[in-house]
């Protein structure tokens, strides 16, 4: 069974954002997979920076939607975007400098952050977009 698993329950109604957010929990299974196979650290740090590489496309693809339709909550939503991306600047800085390691802390904090950032915001922007046609 998957560390971290896409359900319905997730659903945006946002094809494209739905296919984002399945291939970020990929590269999170592949993590967490890689931690405990004891996958070498240049590996395990291809696939973090795959996956910070997707977090930011898939921000850029909500946060660029949001603005063309005039989204209230785009201010609020881009603040947690900004958030994780510095949370997670700042582990691969400890990373490169030999300060930090792989942990399933660190597994725990992604996929909580990934599912609580849908359920709690992203899932706010369901029926903005699908009133607006967007699917
Ligand atoms: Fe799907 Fe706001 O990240």
């Amino acid at each position: 069974m998957a560390y971290i698993e896409w359900n319905e329950d997730l659903s945006v109604g946002v094809d494209l954002f739905n296919e984002d957010h399945k291939r970020l929990f990929e590269y999170i299974n592949r993590l967490h997979q890689g931690m405990v196979t004891g996958l070498g650290t240049s590996s395990m740090t291809d696939i973090l920076n795959g996956l910070v590489d997707y977090t930011m496309t898939h921000f850029d693809n909500e946060e660029r939607m949001m603005i063309q339709h005039t989204y209230a909550g785009y201010e609020a939503h881009k603040k947690e975007h900004d958030t994780l991306v510095a949370r997670v600047a700042d582990f691969q800085t400890q990373l490169n400098s030999g300060r930090g390691s792989f942990s399933l802390a660190l597994m725990g904090f992604l996929k909580d952050w990934l599912i609580n950032h849908i359920m709690g915001t992203d899932l706010k922007y369901k029926d903005f977009f699908l009133e607006k046609g967007v699917k």
